[in-house]
């Protein structure tokens, strides 16, 4: 059988509520732009993210249940952290509320009181990520192949670390390197995989100058399903297996539970290392909470639990890496400039091709996704100028890429809803010199993408 369908029947639905064009363009007008700032009952299918939007399975609302939300010792975090180690097995397992809360701790610790003039290399750093470490002055260094910036070649690990480049790093800075990080699949770099070789060979330079590896692991499963059908001598592993593999080069995790475990909350930060477990641990008990919830409820970390046990099913991993692979095909042949391969949880769309009438700093993809949701109601995120284009100093300068990101909820949406989404694409793609670029009217401090106002540029 070719139709690769569904592995799953829905039990629970919830309406979308039907808009039209003028209606949307007089909201995104009152949003200042700014997708974030939309309501999420104005939007048909949102596509804004792929964390904590996925679908609880039946499994998961029974277990919410079990949740003991005992202040100390909950039965509930010894199944969460019993269900971590199967997969991850490291020596000590924080919970906190998001993945965001296990950077920020990380980060505390890494810093120790004096980020000024340290380095942290990773493949590409997530915009929280980043914001973390240079909030404590550590200078964020992506390091991502440059086979991974060009979005239309077909490679199968885009995600992967230049292993040249992390080796000049460190020879001339190892003093200043207190860790070095990956982070699978590389989001900010189009959902790519990075392979077990190069997370071996990222291990072996760590080895070398005796730093730790920290994985970032939001899509660790999907990185898994990657490696199982791209690299050789996987095939015949299964995704349990390998995952185990991967976390077992490492010296630790960063974790948002609201990726790869089809939960709407949560996360954690694994350690071997005793010290830096215990200062995490001061820091979670400040900030997050007692080391057997951190920033969880007892029944979130029931959920988390069964989550990790689904996710790691190959027929689930076979639906969710077709389901995006179906919609990047049929765009590409359409003319849409994606990035290719699909990643794991979203499709690219490379909007300085798309809208090469536009500057990258009226920002391109931005404008598309305006336009994406004013014809289709489909709410998407910009990663490319807007999202990193300022920088601490203050300047403004273009991002390596301009991407629009289609992030595909787990488990949500249905093939008829892709169809449309494809359609939309379809009907803009002969109306695309006719979108307007963007400026910026405000924005904060840092992390502006989320909060600022901008307003089309007259034509
Ligand atoms: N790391 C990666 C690779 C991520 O994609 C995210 C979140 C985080 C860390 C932070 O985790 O949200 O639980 O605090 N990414 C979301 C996204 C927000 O839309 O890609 P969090």
């Amino acid at each position: 059988m070719k139709t690769i369908i569904e592995p799953f029947r829905i039990k629970t639905v919830e309406p979308i509520r039907m808009t039209t064009v003028e209606e949307r363009r007089q909201l995104i007008r009152e949003a200042n732009y700014n997708l974030f700032t939309l309501h999420s009952n104005d939007v048909l299918i949102d596509l804004l993210t792929d964390s904590g939007t996925g679908a609880m399975s039946t499994n998961q609302w029974a277990a919410l249940m079990k949740g003991d939300e005992s202040y100390a010792g909950s039965p509930s975090y010894y199944r969460f952290e019993a269900a971590v180690k199967d997969l991850m097995p490291f020596k000590h397992v924080i919970p906190t509320h998001q993945g965001r809360a296990a950077e920020h701790i990380l980060t505390s610790v890494v810093a120790d009181g004096h980020g000024k003039g340290k380095i942290v290399p990773n493949n590409t750093h997530f915009d929280t990520t980043r914001a973390n470490f240079e909030d404590a002055e550590i200078d964020a260094r992506d390091l991502v192949i440059p086979e991974g910036l060009d979005t239309a070649l077909e490679y199968p690990f885009k995600g992967n670390m230049d292993l040249d480049k992390l080796e000049e790093l460190m020879a001339a800075e190892a003093d200043n390197i207190p860790m070095v990080e990956i982070t699978i699949t590389n989001n900010a770099g189009g959902g790519q995989p990075v392979s077990m070789a190069n997370i071996c060979g990222t291990k072996a330079i760590c080895e070398k100058y005796n730093k730790p590896l920290i994985i970032d692991g939001a899509r660790f499963a999907e990185n898994a399903y990657f490696i199982k059908h791209r690299e050789p001598g996987y095939k015949h592993k299964s995704v349990k297996e390998i995952v185990r593999e991967i976390f077992s080069h490492a010296d630790g995790m960063t974790m948002s539970a609201k990726k790869d475990t089809f939960s709407n909350m949560g996360g954690w930060l694994a350690l071997n290392n005793d010290d830096w477990a215990e200062k995490a641990r001061t820091r979670l008990i400040m900030t997050e909470g007692f080391p057997t919830y951190g920033g969880l409820s007892g029944r979130d970390m029931e959920c988390i639990a069964t989550g990790l046990e689904e996710i790691v099913s190959e027929d689930y991993l076979q639906y969710r890496i077709r389901s995006i692979q179906y919609i990047n095909e049929r765009l590409d042949a359409l003319g849409i400039p994606v990035m290719k391969p699909a990643g794991g949880h979203a499709i690219f769309i490379d909007a300085k091709k798309m809208l090469p009438h536009i500057e990258p700093l009226h920002y391109p993809g931005q404008a598309l996704a305006v336009a994406l949701y004013i014809h289709g109601g489909i709410r998407t995120a910009e990663i490319g100028s807007f999202m990193f284009g300022r920088h601490p100093d203050g300047s403004e300068q273009p991002a390596q890429m301009e991407l629009v990101r289609l992030a595909m909820p787990r488990r949500v949406y249905t093939q008829a809803q892709a169809d449309y989404i494809i359609e939309v694409f379809e009907e803009l793609r002969n109306n695309v010199s006719g979108i307007p670029g963007l400026e910026v009217t405000w924005e904060p401090a840092s992390l502006r993408h989320f909060t600022a106002r901008l307003r089309p540029l007259e034509s």
